[in-house]
């Protein structure tokens, strides 16, 4: 097998799904390793969890910078000393701007708990549940300047059920996005996938 790629995690609080990437990658023919978890709030519930595991972590407070390009800058200072080639968002709370999503483009997953372009932003199982939609879900994509935009690289759906609450059915989504995270990342990182416009398709 080729060289595992570097990945760094980027998270803001519970960190489930970055528990799943880290789980995942600890299989010998996993085409990644997660390098860095790096949190915006020291605080964040995962940063705990992944330091117990050995992973190296970071906190860079974005309330102590004058501003974003001030915070991303020092993002990416700890990204470049920790060697990172791709980085995975989950549940990174933090708007990004063209000039770092620039420096990663094609390099960034994302996952959103909802099947895009359905349900951007946030309240996605509200939304759902409101709408009365029977099928709701979540996605995993490349991460473009647009939020929660760009080409897409798994989707995952579940049936919304009658006695569903937003917490029922966002639990029964954070269920499928544990599987598809680790898939798409093992899709991007072992070079199976190619981006075609707004498409990802399958490498000959
Ligand atoms: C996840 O449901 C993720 O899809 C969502 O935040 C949650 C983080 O949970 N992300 C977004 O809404 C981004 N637009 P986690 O910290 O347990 O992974």
């Amino acid at each position: 097998m080729t060289r595992k790629k570097r990945v760094a995690i980027l998270i803001s609080g519970r960190g489930s799904n970055m528990r799943s990437l880290i789980e995942a990658a600890r299989a010998v023919d996993f085409p990644a390793e997660i390098a860095l978890v790096l949190s915006n709030r020291p605080d964040a519930a995962g940063l705990v969890w992944a330091r117990e595991q050995g992973i190296p972590v970071a906190a860079v407070d974005h309330k102590i910078y004058a501003g974003r390009e001030e915070f991303e800058r020092s993002i990416q200072k700890m990204l470049e000393i920790n060697r990172i080639e791709m980085i995975c968002l989950a549940g990174f709370m933090r708007v990004l701007t063209p000039w770092f999503v620039g420096q990663w483009q094609g390099r960034m997953l994302n996952i959103h708990p909802a099947l895009l372009p359905a349900y951007r932003g946030l309240h996605t199982h509200e939304r759902a549940l409101e709408d009365g939609v029977k099928i709701h879900g979540a996605t995993v994509h490349f991460v473009v300047p647009e939020m929660d935009a760009g080409p897409i690289i798994l989707q995952a759906s579940v049936p919304v059920l009658d006695d569903d609450t937003p917490d029922t059915l966002g639990a029964r989504v954070l269920d499928q996005e544990h599987v598809i995270y680790p898939q798409a990342l093992a899709l991007v990182a072992g070079d199976k996938v190619a981006i075609k416009g707004n498409r990802v398709l399958a490498r000959a």
